[in-house]
Protein backbone atom coordinates (compact mmCIF):
# COMPACT_ATOMS: atom_id res chain seq x y z
CA UNK A 1 0.00 0.00 0.00
CA UNK A 2 1.37 3.58 -0.67
CA UNK A 3 2.18 5.83 2.14
CA UNK A 4 -0.62 8.09 1.18
CA UNK A 5 -2.92 5.38 1.03
CA UNK A 6 -1.91 3.77 4.41
CA UNK A 7 -2.64 7.73 5.60
CA UNK A 8 -5.51 8.10 4.25
CA UNK A 9 -7.05 4.57 5.67
CA UNK A 10 -6.22 5.87 9.13
CA UNK A 11 -7.19 9.17 8.88
CA UNK A 12 -10.66 8.23 7.62
CA UNK A 13 -11.20 5.28 9.79
CA UNK A 14 -10.32 7.36 12.58
CA UNK A 15 -12.37 10.40 11.77
CA UNK A 16 -8.81 13.38 11.60
CA UNK A 17 -8.21 15.49 8.55
CA UNK A 18 -4.14 15.18 9.36
CA UNK A 19 -2.92 12.01 11.12
CA UNK A 20 -1.69 13.44 14.68
CA UNK A 21 -2.71 12.16 18.02
CA UNK A 22 -2.19 14.83 21.03
CA UNK A 23 0.20 11.90 23.54
CA UNK A 24 -1.63 11.33 26.53
CA UNK A 25 0.35 13.45 29.12
CA UNK A 26 -0.96 13.15 32.78
CA UNK A 27 -1.22 16.07 34.67
CA UNK A 28 -0.19 18.00 31.14
CA UNK A 29 -2.68 17.22 28.98
CA UNK A 30 -6.06 19.75 29.96
CA UNK A 31 -9.61 19.39 27.90
CA UNK A 32 -8.66 22.37 26.19
CA UNK A 33 -5.63 21.18 24.63
CA UNK A 34 -7.62 18.32 23.58
CA UNK A 35 -10.63 20.54 22.21
CA UNK A 36 -7.49 22.35 20.29
CA UNK A 37 -6.24 19.63 18.20
CA UNK A 38 -9.55 17.56 17.75
CA UNK A 39 -11.06 20.96 16.45
CA UNK A 40 -7.73 21.05 14.28
CA UNK A 41 -7.92 18.05 12.61
CA UNK A 42 -6.29 15.64 15.31
CA UNK A 43 -7.21 13.47 17.94
CA UNK A 44 -7.54 14.58 21.49
CA UNK A 45 -6.50 12.83 24.52
CA UNK A 46 -7.44 12.45 28.38
CA UNK A 47 -5.02 10.87 30.30
CA UNK A 48 -6.73 9.02 32.68
CA UNK A 49 -3.75 8.09 35.59
CA UNK A 50 -4.70 10.70 38.47
CA UNK A 51 -8.47 11.07 37.63
CA UNK A 52 -10.95 9.92 39.68
CA UNK A 53 -14.11 8.43 37.60
CA UNK A 54 -16.46 11.12 37.91
CA UNK A 55 -13.38 13.36 36.76
CA UNK A 56 -13.20 10.93 33.55
CA UNK A 57 -16.86 11.57 33.25
CA UNK A 58 -16.53 15.36 33.69
CA UNK A 59 -13.40 15.90 31.14
CA UNK A 60 -15.79 13.60 28.37
CA UNK A 61 -18.65 16.03 28.86
CA UNK A 62 -16.47 19.48 28.45
CA UNK A 63 -14.66 17.53 25.73
CA UNK A 64 -18.02 16.36 23.54
CA UNK A 65 -19.25 20.24 24.65
CA UNK A 66 -16.45 22.35 23.12
CA UNK A 67 -15.76 19.59 19.59
CA UNK A 68 -17.26 16.91 17.52
CA UNK A 69 -13.46 15.73 16.92
CA UNK A 70 -12.03 12.45 18.04
CA UNK A 71 -10.48 11.33 21.16
CA UNK A 72 -8.90 8.45 23.13
CA UNK A 73 -9.05 8.08 26.83
CA UNK A 74 -5.50 6.74 28.38
CA UNK A 75 -5.40 4.27 31.31
CA UNK A 76 -1.93 3.32 32.83
CA UNK A 77 -2.71 -0.80 33.46
CA UNK A 78 -1.79 -1.42 36.96
CA UNK A 79 1.95 -2.67 37.85
CA UNK A 80 1.88 -5.77 40.70
CA UNK A 81 2.01 -4.33 44.13
CA UNK A 82 5.28 -2.61 45.04
CA UNK A 83 8.02 -3.94 47.12
CA UNK A 84 8.50 -2.25 49.92
CA UNK A 85 12.02 -1.70 51.78
CA UNK A 86 11.70 0.57 55.13
CA UNK A 87 15.50 1.12 55.19
CA UNK A 88 15.65 2.65 51.89
CA UNK A 89 12.81 4.51 51.70
CA UNK A 90 14.39 6.06 54.86
CA UNK A 91 17.28 6.50 53.42
CA UNK A 92 15.33 8.16 50.15
CA UNK A 93 12.78 10.25 52.66
CA UNK A 94 16.37 11.66 54.03
CA UNK A 95 17.56 12.44 50.80
CA UNK A 96 14.54 14.22 49.66
CA UNK A 97 14.49 16.33 52.79
CA UNK A 98 17.31 18.01 51.13
CA UNK A 99 15.73 18.74 48.24
CA UNK A 100 12.60 20.09 49.53
CA UNK A 101 10.12 20.06 52.52
CA UNK A 102 10.17 16.87 55.05
CA UNK A 103 9.16 13.54 53.51
CA UNK A 104 6.70 12.04 56.39
CA UNK A 105 6.03 8.36 56.69
CA UNK A 106 2.45 8.16 54.95
CA UNK A 107 3.83 10.06 51.67
CA UNK A 108 4.98 6.83 50.79
CA UNK A 109 1.32 5.11 50.90
CA UNK A 110 -0.49 7.57 48.50
CA UNK A 111 -2.66 5.16 46.55
CA UNK A 112 -3.74 5.22 42.87
CA UNK A 113 -6.86 5.37 41.95
CA UNK A 114 -8.73 2.22 41.31
CA UNK A 115 -8.24 1.01 37.86
CA UNK A 116 -11.56 -1.27 37.86
CA UNK A 117 -13.52 1.78 38.34
CA UNK A 118 -11.31 4.19 35.87
CA UNK A 119 -12.19 1.66 33.17
CA UNK A 120 -16.02 1.72 33.89
CA UNK A 121 -15.73 5.61 33.85
CA UNK A 122 -14.03 5.26 30.30
CA UNK A 123 -16.71 2.73 29.22
CA UNK A 124 -19.20 5.05 30.29
CA UNK A 125 -17.30 8.42 28.51
CA UNK A 126 -17.54 6.37 25.16
CA UNK A 127 -14.52 7.64 23.80
CA UNK A 128 -13.80 7.01 19.88
CA UNK A 129 -10.55 5.11 21.38
CA UNK A 130 -9.16 3.73 24.47
CA UNK A 131 -5.48 3.48 24.81
CA UNK A 132 -3.65 0.92 27.30
CA UNK A 133 0.05 2.08 28.97
CA UNK A 134 2.56 -0.42 31.07
CA UNK A 135 0.83 -3.38 30.07
CA UNK A 136 -2.67 -4.18 28.02
CA UNK A 137 -6.34 -4.64 28.84
CA UNK A 138 -7.33 -7.76 30.35
CA UNK A 139 -9.94 -10.07 28.24
CA UNK A 140 -12.93 -8.75 29.22
CA UNK A 141 -11.89 -5.40 28.94
CA UNK A 142 -10.99 -5.83 25.29
CA UNK A 143 -14.90 -7.67 24.87
CA UNK A 144 -16.51 -4.89 26.40
CA UNK A 145 -14.77 -2.59 24.63
CA UNK A 146 -15.21 -4.34 21.02
CA UNK A 147 -18.69 -4.29 21.82
CA UNK A 148 -19.06 -0.74 22.60
CA UNK A 149 -17.29 -0.14 19.06
CA UNK A 150 -14.17 1.76 20.82
CA UNK A 151 -10.74 1.21 19.23
CA UNK A 152 -8.30 -0.15 21.70
CA UNK A 153 -4.91 1.57 20.54
CA UNK A 154 -2.61 -0.52 22.51
CA UNK A 155 0.67 1.48 23.59
CA UNK A 156 4.12 -0.30 23.15
CA UNK A 157 8.02 -0.19 23.03
CA UNK A 158 9.41 -3.64 22.38
CA UNK A 159 8.87 -5.89 19.36
CA UNK A 160 7.70 -8.47 22.12
CA UNK A 161 4.30 -6.08 23.31
CA UNK A 162 3.50 -5.34 20.11
CA UNK A 163 3.27 -9.02 18.98
CA UNK A 164 1.62 -9.49 22.76
CA UNK A 165 -1.41 -6.87 21.95
CA UNK A 166 -2.10 -7.97 18.46
CA UNK A 167 -2.49 -11.46 19.79
CA UNK A 168 -4.67 -10.04 22.40
CA UNK A 169 -6.91 -8.08 20.16
CA UNK A 170 -5.76 -4.96 19.88
CA UNK A 171 -6.57 -2.53 17.10
CA UNK A 172 -3.87 -0.46 16.19
CA UNK A 173 -0.36 -0.34 17.83
CA UNK A 174 1.19 2.79 19.43
CA UNK A 175 5.23 2.68 19.24
CA UNK A 176 7.33 4.41 22.01
CA UNK A 177 10.67 4.80 21.28
CA UNK A 178 13.15 5.94 24.09
CA UNK A 179 12.89 9.27 22.62
CA UNK A 180 10.08 10.11 23.95
CA UNK A 181 9.14 12.42 26.93
CA UNK A 182 7.00 11.37 30.16
CA UNK A 183 7.08 7.56 31.28
CA UNK A 184 8.46 4.17 29.05
CA UNK A 185 5.93 2.45 28.25
CA UNK A 186 7.85 -0.81 29.32
CA UNK A 187 5.22 -3.53 30.33
CA UNK A 188 7.68 -4.45 33.41
CA UNK A 189 9.40 -1.49 35.00
CA UNK A 190 12.68 -2.94 35.42
CA UNK A 191 13.51 -3.60 31.80
CA UNK A 192 12.98 0.03 30.96
CA UNK A 193 16.31 1.06 30.66
CA UNK A 194 17.69 -1.96 29.11
CA UNK A 195 14.97 -2.45 26.60
CA UNK A 196 15.40 1.59 25.57
CA UNK A 197 14.98 1.52 21.63
CA UNK A 198 15.35 4.34 19.74
CA UNK A 199 11.95 5.01 17.12
CA UNK A 200 14.57 4.76 13.85
CA UNK A 201 14.80 1.02 14.70
CA UNK A 202 11.80 0.38 16.56
CA UNK A 203 9.35 1.44 14.61
CA UNK A 204 9.85 -0.43 11.31
CA UNK A 205 10.57 -3.33 13.18
CA UNK A 206 6.90 -3.34 14.71
CA UNK A 207 5.36 -2.54 11.31
CA UNK A 208 7.06 -5.53 9.64
CA UNK A 209 6.23 -7.72 12.86
CA UNK A 210 2.15 -6.84 12.69
CA UNK A 211 -0.56 -6.40 10.44
CA UNK A 212 -2.40 -3.71 12.18
CA UNK A 213 -2.27 0.02 11.59
CA UNK A 214 1.05 1.23 13.91
CA UNK A 215 1.33 4.75 15.33
CA UNK A 216 4.46 6.54 16.50
CA UNK A 217 5.75 8.01 19.17
CA UNK A 218 8.98 9.75 20.40
CA UNK A 219 11.04 12.66 19.21
CA UNK A 220 8.01 13.63 16.64
CA UNK A 221 7.59 17.58 16.93
CA UNK A 222 8.04 19.12 13.43
CA UNK A 223 7.12 18.38 10.34
CA UNK A 224 10.64 16.26 9.34
CA UNK A 225 10.37 13.73 12.23
CA UNK A 226 6.52 13.33 11.36
CA UNK A 227 7.40 12.75 7.77
CA UNK A 228 10.09 10.36 8.38
CA UNK A 229 7.35 8.27 11.08
CA UNK A 230 5.17 7.78 7.89
CA UNK A 231 8.10 7.00 5.77
CA UNK A 232 8.94 4.26 8.27
CA UNK A 233 6.11 2.65 7.89
CA UNK A 234 3.71 4.50 10.36
CA UNK A 235 -0.21 5.19 9.30
CA UNK A 236 -0.45 8.50 12.44
CA UNK A 237 1.71 9.84 14.71
CA UNK A 238 1.49 10.71 18.66
CA UNK A 239 2.86 13.76 19.76
CA UNK A 240 3.62 14.94 23.29
CA UNK A 241 6.48 17.36 24.35
CA UNK A 242 5.74 19.13 20.56
CA UNK A 243 2.79 20.62 22.24
CA UNK A 244 3.95 21.07 25.82
CA UNK A 245 4.50 24.59 25.37
CA UNK A 246 1.03 25.73 23.72
CA UNK A 247 -1.00 28.34 26.21
CA UNK A 248 -3.51 25.45 26.28
CA UNK A 249 -1.36 22.64 27.98
CA UNK A 250 -0.74 25.17 30.57
CA UNK A 251 2.22 24.15 32.31
CA UNK A 252 5.12 25.91 34.74
CA UNK A 253 6.12 28.54 33.20
CA UNK A 254 9.96 27.58 33.81
CA UNK A 255 9.03 24.08 32.68
CA UNK A 256 7.70 25.33 29.15
CA UNK A 257 10.65 27.93 28.55
CA UNK A 258 13.08 25.37 29.10
CA UNK A 259 11.82 22.90 26.86
CA UNK A 260 12.89 25.64 23.80
CA UNK A 261 16.28 24.95 24.71
CA UNK A 262 16.87 21.46 25.88
CA UNK A 263 19.19 19.39 23.79
CA UNK A 264 18.65 15.97 22.70
CA UNK A 265 21.57 15.03 25.37
CA UNK A 266 20.09 17.45 28.07
CA UNK A 267 17.16 14.88 28.44
CA UNK A 268 18.02 11.57 30.55
CA UNK A 269 16.01 8.66 31.54
CA UNK A 270 15.10 9.05 35.43
CA UNK A 271 13.58 7.11 38.13
CA UNK A 272 14.09 9.59 40.28
CA UNK A 273 10.36 10.78 40.43
CA UNK A 274 7.90 8.45 40.24
CA UNK A 275 10.43 5.36 41.02
CA UNK A 276 8.84 4.10 36.94
CA UNK A 277 11.42 5.32 34.42
CA UNK A 278 10.73 8.59 32.56
CA UNK A 279 12.47 10.92 30.10
CA UNK A 280 12.48 14.49 31.29
CA UNK A 281 15.23 17.30 31.25
CA UNK A 282 18.03 16.51 33.33
CA UNK A 283 17.88 19.28 36.24
CA UNK A 284 19.90 19.42 39.65
CA UNK A 285 17.57 17.27 41.35
CA UNK A 286 17.71 14.56 38.48
CA UNK A 287 21.63 14.76 38.43
CA UNK A 288 22.10 14.21 42.18
CA UNK A 289 19.25 10.95 41.82
CA UNK A 290 21.79 9.64 39.62
CA UNK A 291 25.31 10.07 41.50
CA UNK A 292 26.86 6.91 43.08
CA UNK A 293 26.53 7.55 46.59
CA UNK A 294 22.35 8.76 46.16
CA UNK A 295 19.85 6.22 47.13
CA UNK A 296 18.00 3.96 44.58
CA UNK A 297 14.45 5.06 44.19
CA UNK A 298 11.94 3.12 45.85
CA UNK A 299 9.20 1.26 43.07
CA UNK A 300 6.40 3.12 41.67
CA UNK A 301 4.25 4.59 42.67
CA UNK A 302 5.89 4.60 46.23
CA UNK A 303 8.81 6.80 45.20
CA UNK A 304 5.83 9.24 43.52
CA UNK A 305 4.26 9.85 46.80
CA UNK A 306 7.41 10.77 48.60
CA UNK A 307 8.67 13.37 45.79
CA UNK A 308 5.04 15.04 46.17
CA UNK A 309 6.33 17.72 48.92
CA UNK A 310 9.25 18.52 46.62
CA UNK A 311 7.38 18.62 43.05
CA UNK A 312 4.16 20.45 44.78
CA UNK A 313 7.07 23.13 46.10
CA UNK A 314 8.50 23.52 43.35
CA UNK A 315 5.72 24.52 41.12
CA UNK A 316 4.88 26.92 43.91
CA UNK A 317 8.26 28.82 43.74
CA UNK A 318 9.13 27.66 39.68
CA UNK A 319 11.95 25.87 40.82
CA UNK A 320 12.77 24.06 37.37
CA UNK A 321 15.94 22.50 38.88
CA UNK A 322 13.31 20.03 41.35
CA UNK A 323 10.68 20.11 38.85
CA UNK A 324 9.25 17.18 37.04
CA UNK A 325 9.86 18.60 33.77
CA UNK A 326 9.55 15.62 31.19
CA UNK A 327 10.54 16.16 28.09
CA UNK A 328 11.46 14.19 25.01
CA UNK A 329 14.58 14.10 23.26
CA UNK A 330 12.99 17.21 20.70
CA UNK A 331 12.32 19.05 23.05
CA UNK A 332 13.90 22.43 21.32
CA UNK A 333 11.62 21.73 18.25
CA UNK A 334 8.39 22.51 20.84
CA UNK A 335 6.96 26.09 19.83
CA UNK A 336 5.16 28.37 22.03
CA UNK A 337 1.93 28.52 19.45
CA UNK A 338 -1.16 27.71 20.02
CA UNK A 339 -2.11 23.97 19.73
CA UNK A 340 -3.86 24.45 16.55
CA UNK A 341 -1.08 26.22 14.54
CA UNK A 342 1.09 23.40 15.58
CA UNK A 343 -0.48 20.75 14.67
CA UNK A 344 -1.16 22.79 10.96
CA UNK A 345 2.58 23.20 11.07
CA UNK A 346 3.49 19.95 11.61
CA UNK A 347 0.71 18.51 9.04
CA UNK A 348 2.09 21.49 6.30
CA UNK A 349 5.71 20.77 6.49
CA UNK A 350 5.31 17.29 6.46
CA UNK A 351 3.29 16.96 3.19
CA UNK A 352 5.77 18.00 0.51
CA UNK A 353 8.05 16.06 1.94
CA UNK A 354 6.36 12.92 1.33
CA UNK A 355 6.43 10.71 -1.82
CA UNK A 356 3.82 11.62 -4.11
C1 LIG B 1 4.36 15.35 30.56
C2 LIG B 1 4.09 14.03 29.91
C3 LIG B 1 3.17 13.16 30.49
C4 LIG B 1 2.88 11.93 29.87
N1 LIG B 1 1.93 11.11 30.43
C5 LIG B 1 1.55 9.97 29.76
C6 LIG B 1 0.44 9.20 30.23
O1 LIG B 1 -0.21 9.52 31.22
N2 LIG B 1 0.11 8.10 29.51
C7 LIG B 1 0.79 7.72 28.37
O2 LIG B 1 0.44 6.71 27.75
N3 LIG B 1 1.85 8.44 27.92
C8 LIG B 1 2.21 9.56 28.57
N4 LIG B 1 3.23 10.34 28.06
C9 LIG B 1 3.84 9.96 26.77
C10 LIG B 1 3.11 10.66 25.60
O3 LIG B 1 1.80 10.23 25.49
C11 LIG B 1 3.83 10.39 24.26
O4 LIG B 1 3.94 9.02 24.00
C12 LIG B 1 5.21 11.00 24.25
O5 LIG B 1 5.18 12.29 24.77
C13 LIG B 1 5.74 11.02 22.82
O6 LIG B 1 7.05 11.48 22.77
P1 LIG B 1 7.44 13.04 22.62
O7 LIG B 1 7.28 13.60 23.98
O8 LIG B 1 8.85 13.01 22.17
O9 LIG B 1 6.48 13.62 21.63
C14 LIG B 1 3.55 11.55 28.68
C15 LIG B 1 4.50 12.43 28.12
C16 LIG B 1 4.77 13.65 28.71
C17 LIG B 1 5.76 14.57 28.06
Amino acid sequence: MSISARIRNFCQGHALQAPILLGPMAGACPVGLSIAVANAGGMGACAGLMLAPDAILKWMADFRAGTSGPVQINLWVPDPPPHRDAGRERAMRQFLGVWGPPVSDGDADTPLIDYATQFAALMAAKPDAASSVMGLFGEAEVRALKAAGIRWIAIVSTVRDALAAERAGADAIAVQGFEAGGHRASFASETAEAEAVGLLSLLPAVVDAVRLPVIAAGGIADGRTLAAALVLGASAVQVGTGFLRAPEAGIAPAWAEALGHTLPEQTTLTRAFSGRAGRGIATDYVKASAAPDAPAPAPYPVQRGMTRPMREEALRTGDLQRMQAWAGQSAALARAEPAAAILKRLWDEARPLLPA
